[in-house]
């Protein structure tokens, strides 16, 4: 029992400790969604889903929620904006190639319809998309790709 007691006075004085180490944030002033948006001109519905369930981790502008400030969920958090940004940021959408825009929209469809994005982590507290917003968000990616065909 002793040492049980011991281990969480380590474990709780460590969770306190961490507190004090904060990740950088992703909060530009603005997202700067323009660029792509003139571009694949997404309806109201398509530019809301957008916003609400994906731009969190593909736009250089982050909503936090209160919990994105405990240690260690804001480190787990943090990550998954880092990765999904790497991969896809639509606030960089202006520099892009052609050819590399194709293939975001290509594996927008994809990621969408084997129901990999959002993220499940993320749909735990935010919810996910409906049937009818995936096939929203896939016929407009379709269409926007018509944009960049080369051939
Ligand atoms: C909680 C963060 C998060 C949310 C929300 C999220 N994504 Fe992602 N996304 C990621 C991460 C991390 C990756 C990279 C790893 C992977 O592919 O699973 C990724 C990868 C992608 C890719 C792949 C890019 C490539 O080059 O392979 C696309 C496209 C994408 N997401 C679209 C979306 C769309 C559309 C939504 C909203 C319906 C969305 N994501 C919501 C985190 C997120």
């Amino acid at each position: 029992m002793k040492i049980v007691k011991k281990i969480l006075v380590v474990l709780l004085i460590a969770l306190v400790l961490i507190q004090f180490y904060r990740p950088e944030k992703n909060n530009a002033e603005y997202r700067a969604i323009e660029a792509f948006e003139a571009e694949t001109k997404p309806d109201k519905n398509v530019a809301a889903i957008l916003e609400n369930k994906c731009y969190d981790c593909h736009s250089n502008k982050t909503e936090y929620p209160w919990y994105a400030e405990v240690a260690p969920v804001s480190f787990w958090l943090n990550d998954h904006v880092e990765e999904g940004n790497e991969h896809f940021n639509v606030s960089k959408w202006a520099s892009y190639s052609d050819k590399k825009k194709d293939h975001k929209l290509d594996e927008l469809i994809e990621e969408v319809e084997e129901g990999e994005m959002p993220l499940d982590s993320y749909t735990w507290l935010h919810g996910n998309i409906t049937n009818s917003e995936k096939e929203q968000l896939i016929n407009w990616a379709k269409k926007a790709r018509e944009n960049y065909h080369i051939n």
